[in-house]
């Protein structure tokens, strides 16, 4: 199975440039799974929902879907990408997830990062899909970005079965792409972190953003490991082959069930 990321430099506020840079990025890439950064049409820093709210677009009947629908079709590919979606006056921080066959889902960011809280509405709710892909079955979760610091977004979308978590991005602190081989390991999953690269400056502020793209096996180990300055798709392959056992004695998907019926710990994990 082939995996992906594509790690570029979103224009800011330049969706139809951006359009144009992730089709011709896209089109280059053939049967795999593909992630692409966090708000990759609209770059990422604003001050408002006021400063973004014209520049974000319905999920699935905007156009950045119907693109990606398009290419996903033409070159065998499910991508997920991250995207401000917009749903009546209000915008989320989304992703979206494409086949061949078409929209499958959406995810709205749960953890807000920074300056974030003042522009987007809080997501509720995981999601983990069912993809069929080069006559595998697979269940994808989705995660963007500051979710990752949470270890119980990744514990949760594990516990719903998924066997990837696609992670969208556009990390700024150095942290991330040290703890998600951790994150791969407790949960016995892939996990596929797409981040941007380049620095973005709005009123006051710059942010510089760290790429680093990584992606790593249930075995804590880096399948791909971009630096900061990378700029691409850059692919790996591997089997999706998860083995929960941890030792002879240990199985996580068992001994987690264990934990979960403790007593004492029953009422600190809602599932
Ligand atoms: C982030 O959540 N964009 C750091």
């Amino acid at each position: 199975m082939k995996l992906s990321v594509l790690q570029f430099n979103p224009i800011h506020k330049n969706v139809q440039k951006n359009y144009e840079l992730i089709e011709n990025y896209l089109l280059s890439l053939k049967d795999s799974i593909v992630v692409l950064p966090e708000l990759a049409t609209t770059g990422y820093l604003f001050e408002s929902r006021e400063e973004i709210i014209d520049l974000a677009e319905e999920v699935p009947n905007g156009h950045f879907t119907k693109l990606l629908e398009n290419i996903a079709k033409k070159n065998n590919l499910v991508i997920v990408s991250g995207v401000a979606e917009r749903d009546g006056e209000k915008v989320f921080n989304s992703s979206l997830l494409v086949s061949k066959s078409g929209f499958i889902g959406k995810y709205r960011k749960i953890n807000l990062f920074y300056k974030e809280k003042n522009v987007f509405e809080e997501g509720e709710k995981l999601e983990v899909f069912d993809v069929n892909f080069m006559d595998q079955s697979l269940r994808i979760g989705v995660m963007i970005c500051f979710d990752w610091f949470f270890p119980e977004i990744s514990r949760k979308l594990k516990l719903m079965g998924a066997q990837i978590i696609a992670h969208p991005s556009n990390l700024v602190l150095p942290y991330c792409p040290k703890a998600m081989p951790i994150r791969a390991l407790e949960n016995k999953l892939y996990t596929i972190t797409a981040n941007r690269i380049g620095m973005e400056k709005n009123q006051n502020e710059t942010l510089k953003f760290i790429g680093q793209s990584v992606i790593c096996s249930p075995k804590a180990e880096y399948l791909l490991k971009l630096n900061e300055n990378d700029e691409g798709i850059f692919s790996i392959e591997t089997d999706i082959i998860i083995n929960e056992n941890i030792t002879k004695y240990n199985n996580l998907s068992q001994d987690l069930k264990k934990l979960y019926e403790k007593e004492q710990l029953r009422s600190n994990f809602k599932r």
